[in-house]
């Protein structure tokens, strides 16, 4: 045996026989930087499904997202389906979308579904006061929402109006989209088109009522939270999962302790947000340039990806004072890069570009997402088309995706797969002023067996070398797939579409019980092991 095959074996009978810990990734750090990545799967030990709503979206309407994005009108010549454009939905499909989270995010606490049915002549018009100021009038609501999920195939997750709306007009929405019976709000659904109830599976009681949500107080929203979710009702075998507002980025504990202790029993889970950038400010014009950037802003970046684990961790903690019995649910139901718009925007528009960066950061969290698959059911990534870190970018009747995008398919194979314990020992990768684990990485297996092994390596330097041992599997065949570039900045534009794209991985080989092989400088890695 060589060296490599007798770490592996070490490491093997250790995880067999030790491994003790909760189902998720142990990662140690090691000084020399040359040094071989090992990689410990416990094939044999996975306990928790990792939801595929944790590959969620967000579509708001603000800039370019849901008009343009997927709205065109029936009348387009851009090629749609009632209205939707069919290339995005093309896209997405391959993608794979398992829930949307609709219409905001800020828009949401000033959005009134109603003025959003019926003919669209005689539809309201709105100002958008949180992007813009533009006129929305309402061309896209209910019906065309629910339709988009139809055709993406994904799971409806609706954000009710707490801010400016009435429990009324939130319980009317609920019985409109999901009664069957022969009532007012029922009836005048059939009469507007529908004669069938949707299925309406996540409703959300307002959003960042702490901030655009009516700045409120925390006891304030869990009061109001109590008396809003009591008339959001289950109709005609549609069950709904309550979401209550949860707090802003990694240190907003107060926010979190307040809601469980006042509101947790009333609701299903509660949903933090996390945004990501450089070493900028968040002011306008301060977070930095989405495509123009040296290697100090990528690995503050990294760092700044990296410290979603933390926050968590801090989250659950909270929420288990309160709920040892993990009955309430973690989403993290909006997070992503901001940066910049891009010059020439529209002023509220948050249309930026989307590089190998943005693809690597997203890797990150979708990885530390996984890991935490016993508590996090649900992430939406703000925001699906030409919006923040978005997976499709439209001009006119043109569609790109993005490297972002890229990953999102990547990954698509953890969907309802079970989540494998992951011990990792990698060099660091220290750009910012702190080491770094210079890879992230997470497992699982399918209803298959078929193992699926996710790894981002963040140095944009240095390829990292690795010895993947599996505990419980011998494995037959191994196959990967890589999304990189030579450039950090690299990204897919209107005249060159294809430039970021995913290239089968050269170079793995089977050994024993262990798969060796070389993960590149800057990188996103799937490795699948039958
Ligand atoms: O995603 C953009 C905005 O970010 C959302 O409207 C809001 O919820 C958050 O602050």
């Amino acid at each position: 045996m060589n060296r490599h095959q007798w770490i592996c074996m070490i490491l093997v009978l250790m995880g067999a026989c030790v491994w003790m810990g909760p189902a998720r990734a142990d990662t140690t750090i090691t000084p020399d930087a040359d040094e071989t990545s090992q990689i410990l799967i416990h094939v044999d030990q996975g306990r928790h499904r990792i939801a595929p709503e944790i590959y969620g979206h967000f579509a708001e309407h603000l800039g370019r997202c849901v008009y343009e994005g997927f709205w065109v009108g029936p009348d387009s010549d851009i090629p749609n389906v009632r209205g939707i454009r069919t290339d995005v939905v093309e896209a997405l499909r391959k993608m794979k979308v398992p829930v949307l989270r609709w219409p905001g995010g800020c828009f949401a606490d000033e959005y009134h579904w109603k003025e959003g049915v019926g003919p669209p002549e005689k539809r309201g018009k709105m100002i958008n006061t949180h992007w813009g100021r533009v006129i929305d009038n309402h061309a896209f609501g209910t019906h065309e929402f629910l339709d988009l999920c139809e055709m993406l195939g994904s799971e409806a997750y609706i954000a009710g109006n707490v801010g400016s709306g009435t429990v009324e007009e939130m319980q009317d929405w609920v019985e409109y989209m999901t009664s069957d019976k022969d009532s007012d709000m029922a009836n005048w659904r059939r009469a507007n088109g529908r004669d069938k109830p949707w299925k309406v599976r996540y409703f959300g009681v307002g959003n960042e009522n702490w901030g655009c949500g009516g700045n409120m107080t925390p006891e304030y929203y869990a009061d109001l939270y109590r008396r809003f979710q009591t008339y959001v009702r289950d109709y005609s075998g549609n069950r709904i999962v309550k979401v209550a507002c949860g707090p802003n980025g990694g240190n907003d504990l107060g926010w979190t302790e307040v809601i469980m202790q006042k509101a947790g029993r009333f609701a299903n889970a509660i949903g933090q947000h996390y945004y990501v950038r450089g070493s900028g400010g968040w002011g306008n014009g301060q977070k930095g340039s989405a495509t123009e950037f040296d290697e100090k802003e990528w690995a503050v970046l990294m760092k700044n990806s990296l410290n979603m684990d933390e926050a968590i961790k801090k989250t659950l903690g909270v929420m288990d004072r309160f709920d040892p019995r993990h009955r309430v649910a973690l989403y993290v139901d909006e997070w992503g890069t901001w940066w910049n718009e891009e010059p020439g925007t529209q002023g509220g528009f948050l249309y930026q570009q989307n590089t190998l960066r943005d693809a690597v950061s997203a890797a990150i969290f979708l990885n530390i997402f996984n890991q935490h698959a016993e508590r996090v059911k649900m992430c939406n990534i703000a925001q699906i088309n030409n919006v923040l870190q978005a997976m499709i970018l439209t001009r006119g009747k043109d569609m790109i995706v993005t490297p972002t995008y890229h990953v999102f398919e990547m990954f698509n194979v953890h969907h309802g797969a079970t989540l494998l314990p992951a011990d990792v020992t990698c060099p660091a990768y220290n750009g910012a002023g702190q080491d770094l684990p210079m890879l992230v990485t997470s497992a699982s297996r399918d209803a298959q067996g078929v193992i699926h092994v996710t790894v981002t390596n963040m140095n944009p330097n240095k390829d990292a070398k690795f010895v993947c041992a599996l505990a419980g599997k011998m494995p037959s065949s191994v196959s990967g797939r890589v999304l990189t570039d030579k450039a950090m900045n690299a990204h897919n534009t209107f005249d060159a579409p294809n430039a970021v794209k995913p290239v089968p991985l050269k170079g793995l080989s089977i050994d024993g019980n262990s798969i060796q092989g070389t993960i590149p400088s800057k990188s996103v890695v799937v490795i699948t092991v039958k």
